[in-house]
């Protein structure tokens, strides 16, 4: 397939709002805490994932913040950090962003987040009309992007304000940290052809993905621009397809009707985000006709709002479904799973082998070469077998 050869630049989730084993009840959640995302975060780091996505929002820990602590718990793991335009000056933003790339040795990514819920913005004091929010990060990223760039920006905008800005301490990284984006209306995907790096998009089936890709790619062309491609999803990856579907089913074997109905109620009363639709159009809150393409499951976006779909399946299923998205041009993969510290485990272990990926970073050795039979021995020593047997 075209497109493939190239092992995947894979990226973990930090559930910053709070995590679970059981989608839409209390039953076995963690509340968020800052001492659990460290330990999802050297786990991530130590299995091999290439960095974390660090999530914005109301629900949410401080995005910035957050990484900052988490850089200091890490060595290699990059940082895809929520940004969004409005709730800070951009010149704020610039020095935020330089310091968080200095602190953490040039390990930060920025996710652009412009926002979809015009109740949520209100409480960040953004009461700019859905396109509107789009003209207003343009504006926000001329000046952020310069000051970054070159120590200096000036701007008199309609939205942004900001006379001879000046940054004193760069970022590590020229001339910036990459900057990602998701969204799927219309003005998202014209504003982010002047401006981004990689477009992400929800896990959607291949054919939209591939629909979407195209536009993105024709409308950076139109300004002299390229893109790069990721794509957002969870994975539910078992030894066995049918196992990895008794976990599907498990994750939300405890979720009420009722509890669907509020969360899709919120989504269609308190949303205007044209990708959150595209996600609940996948299932209309239906419980009974989840598996939306092959192997690609909606059964999480019948509660969680944003990206809603998971990969499910034995390695080898899975590994399949990801080329088929590599061959239409994505090249990163933000993966996620419930519990976040077992799932980082999962899969790693179980996918990381069949796409190629090298997993956990600096294994130390842990016999003179010998094959160790796991669970053998116990104090005494391993049993052993010969090297290769
Ligand atoms: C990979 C990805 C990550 C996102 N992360 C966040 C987030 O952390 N917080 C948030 O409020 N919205 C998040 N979004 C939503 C979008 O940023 C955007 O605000 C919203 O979907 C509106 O876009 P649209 O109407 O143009 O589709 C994310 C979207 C994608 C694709």
């Amino acid at each position: 397939m075209p497109g493939t050869d190239k092992p995947l630049d894979f990226l973990w989730f930090i559930p910053s709002s709070g995590d679970g084993a059981y989608l839409g009840t209390d039953d076995l959640s963690r509340p968020a805490d800052p001492g659990y995302f460290a330990e999802i975060a050297k786990a991530a780091d130590r299995l091999g994932y290439s960095g974390v996505l660090i999530p914005t929002g109301a629900a949410c820990e401080e995005s910035f913040v957050l990484a900052a602590n988490l850089a200091a718990h890490t060595e290699k793991l990059k940082f895809l950090v929520a940004i969004r335009p409005g709730t800070a000056s951009p010149a704020y933003y610039a020095r935020l962003a330089s310091t968080l790339d200095r602190v953490s040795h040039g390990r930060l990514l920025l996710n652009i987040v412009v926002g979809g819920s015009a109740q949520e913005l209100a409480g960040d004091g953004i009461f700019l009309p859905h396109d509107e929010r789009y003209d207003h990060a343009d504006e926000f990223f001329q000046v952020f992007n310069q000051l970054i760039e070159t120590g200096s920006a000036h701007l008199d905008g309609k939205y942004i304000k900001a006379h001879h800005a000046t940054l004193g301490v760069p970022p590590v990284q020229e001339p910036r940290p990459p900057i990602y984006f998701g969204g799927s209306s219309d003005a998202a995907i014209d504003f982010s052809a002047g401006i981004i790096d990689k477009y992400l998009t929800w896990g959607e089936p291949p054919e939209q993905v591939a629909e979407k890709i195209g536009r993105v790619r024709a409308a950076a062309a139109a300004k002299g621009r390229r893109v790069t491609f990721g794509i957002r999803l969870h994975f539910i990856v078992r030894e066995t397809d049918e196992e990895a579907w008794e976990a599907a089913d498990r994750l939300i074997s405890r979720l009420s009707d009722d509890t669907i109905d509020a969360a899709q109620k919120i989504f269609r009363d308190n949303s205007d985000s044209v990708g959150q639709a595209r996600m609940v159009a996948l299932h209309n809150g239906r419980r009974d006709k989840l598996e939306v393409s092959p192997n690609l499951w909606a059964g999480i976006g019948l509660v969680r709002s944003g990206a809603g779909t998971a990969l499910v399946g034995s390695p080898a299923t899975v590994a399949a479904r990801l080329r088929e998205y590599q061959a239409l041009g994505i090249d990163t993969v933000i993966a996620s799973g419930y519990p976040h510290l077992e799932e980082a485990y999962r899969v790693s272990e179980l996918l990381f082998p069949e796409l190629g990926l090298a997993g956990p970073r600096n294994p130390i050795r842990s016999s003179f070469g010998e094959k160790q039979v796991f669970g053998g021995g116990g104090h005494a020593g391993n049993i052993r077998s010969a090297a290769g047997s």
